[in-house]
């Protein structure tokens, strides 16, 4: 399972990328909106950090607008991929877009069914949403196990992005549910990261190693 970091924040972006272990980035209005910069010129920096997929969502709620906002954002960078809301002009859009070689992500999935639809009109990605779906009763890896289960029998390449991850429990369950991608806020890669044990034995290790000195 590869790791995305889900934040339109720069710096966070940096400092998990340091760290060597993200592939890619997923924004979303909200995330960009809470940066209080031109959504472009984020985007842009982002594609100068991360050397990966980095998706950028549309605000049109027609497949004509759509297209028209992905024609520019995919002038950012061969990086961009559009991120496509789950709904019948969203569909269209896409259909348009894998036709044309734009790579699309098809967010806010929440039935192994939109799912189907979504990989069936071409998106590169789907991003099912396992912490809303939590909020309302469900179990979100269940949903993740289930789109895993129907794109392996039928030889779907569309990739499954886990999205929507609220603790660090979200992350092995997408794992263990066969999501391709996992896409983690910034705290929860610095609490996945943690461990007492760990700090307790480093701590141990010096404290021996002062004695020897
Ligand atoms: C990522 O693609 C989604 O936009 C994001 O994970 C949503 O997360 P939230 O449900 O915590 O807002």
């Amino acid at each position: 399972m590869k790791l995305f970091i889900d934040t339109a924040n720069v710096d966070e972006i940096r400092e998990i990328n340091d760290w060597g272990v993200i592939e890619g980035v997923t924004t979303n209005p909200s995330l960009i909106a809470k940066e209080g910069r031109d959504f472009k010129e984020v985007v842009k920096e982002i594609t100068s950090i991360v050397d990966g997929p980095i998706s950028a969502e549309v605000i049109s709620l027609e497949a004509e607008g759509m297209i028209k906002e992905a024609d520019e954002l995919v002038k950012i960078h061969p990086n961009i991929v559009i991120k496509i809301p789950m709904t019948k002009e969203g569909l269209k859009a896409v259909k348009h877009m894998s036709s044309n070689g734009i790579k699309t992500n098809v967010t806010l999935v929440f039935s192994a069914n939109q799912a189907l639809l979504a990989a069936k009109a071409g998106a590169t990605y789907v991003s099912p949403f396992v912490g809303r779906l939590d909020d309302i009763g469900h179990i979100g890896a269940d949903l993740i196990r289930e789109i895993s289960d129907i794109f392996d029998i039928h030889g779907i390449e569309t990739e499954i992005i886990s999205a929507s991850i609220r603790h660090t429990e979200h992350v092995k369950q997408s794992a263990l549910a066969g999501a391709d991608i996992a896409t983690i806020p910034y705290k929860i890669f610095v609490q996945m990261l943690k461990h007492p044990m760990t700090d307790l034995g480093i701590e141990r290790f010096l404290k021996d190693w002062e004695g020897v000195k």
